[in-house]
């Protein structure tokens, strides 16, 4: 079974291409600037040559904060794009897996979201998300969109590296502790989509279409995220920072963010059976490949 992953430097398509033989899987992967969401006709030329079973596309503009003064750029990879990989699937006749975010909702939830709750995005990024799931449905009934949150990895930009960065070079970091969502693993969430990848493929039941909250299990903060982090890394011998639960009034950011954005994964769980690790674990698993002890250090 051939897989073609749109997007190739990103922190979810590097483990697509990473576990892929694990799975018995052949993942293709290709980004910019060969396969440019801004130009389909390359991603029209990628699909044409790997001939895939399915299609993901794990490519997007992801600077939230930049998007804010980029908002053309961002709809026209976000929206546009991820719907012209979506018709570009359709005419090819074959299924698509879309990444979304928990950005498309406006966090006044108190209780975890579920798939069919309204959207109402705070931020340009959001939206123009929600524009590209729109996008994806219109064009393609064979479609899983998984809305997904707070991504980290050993490779890529993201949370758990800035902390680790920021906390060798102060003494003290504020981390706001008044924004709630669920830290998920790229490595997991690669997993679970080359997991579910043959029912995809089979498709046998069209009930499988349509959208999936799948997050790392549990929620907390990004102070209670950044707490984690350091106790990981303190006990792999790093010197860790003084942590400061702060207010999101106290960080201003370009771009507004939920205050509560947990996903229901139960949809997820009970069409496929599994669901994702507890975060606390998989970042464990991370943090072992950023921070290997050394074999000395094992010893003592
Ligand atoms: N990161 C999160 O916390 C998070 C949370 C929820 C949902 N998501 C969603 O998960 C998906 C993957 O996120 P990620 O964190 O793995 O992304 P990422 O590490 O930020 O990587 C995004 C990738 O998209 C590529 N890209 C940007 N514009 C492109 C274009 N015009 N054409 C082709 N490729 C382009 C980038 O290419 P370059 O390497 O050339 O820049 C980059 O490799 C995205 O749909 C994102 O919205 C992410």
């Amino acid at each position: 079974m051939k897989i073609a992953v749109i997007g190739s430097e990103g922190q979810i398509a590097h483990y697509l291409q990473v576990r892929g033989r694990a799975h018995g899987l052949s993942v293709f992967s290709a980004g910019r600037p060969e396969v440019d969401l801004t130009r389909p006709q390359t991603v029209g030329e990628f699909l044409d040559r790997v001939e895939p079973d399915l299609v993901v596309n794990a490519a997007a503009y992801t600077a939230v904060d930049k998007a804010e003064n980029d908002s053309e750029h961002a709809f026209l990879v976000n929206a546009t794009g991820a719907g012209e990989v979506a018709r570009l699937c359709s005419q090819i006749n074959r299924p698509l897996v879309h990444i979304s975010t928990d950005y498309v909702f406006d966090g006044s939830s108190r209780t975890p979201y579920v798939e069919t709750d309204a959207v109402l995005p705070l931020s340009v990024y959001g939206a123009s998300k929600a524009a590209g799931e729109m996008a994806v449905r219109r064009a393609l009934v064979e479609n899983i969109i998984i809305r997904t949150a707070w991504v980290y990895g050993a490779h890529g930009g993201n949370f758990v590296k800035t902390m680790l960065r920021l906390g060798a070079e102060r003494p003290e970091l504020g981390v706001v502790d008044d924004q709630r969502g669920s830290p998920t693993s790229a490595l997991d969430l690669a997993d679970a989509i080359l997991q579910i990848a043959p029912r995809l493929v089979a498709n046998s039941d069209a009930a499988l279409w349509g959208t999936y909250h799948l997050t790392g299990a549990t929620e907390t903060t990004w102070h209670g995220f950044a707490a984690e982090i350091f106790r990981q890394a303190s006990v792999r011998g790093a010197i860790v920072p003084r942590l400061k639960a702060i207010k999101t009034a106290e960080y201003p950011t370009p771009a507004r963010r939920p205050a509560y954005s947990g996903l229901d994964n139960t949809r997820f769980v009970s069409t496929f059976g599994f669901g994702l690790p507890d975060w606390r674990a998989s970042l464990a698993s991370c943090m072992s490949e950023l921070m290997p002890v050394s074999f000395t250090e094992k010893v003592a």
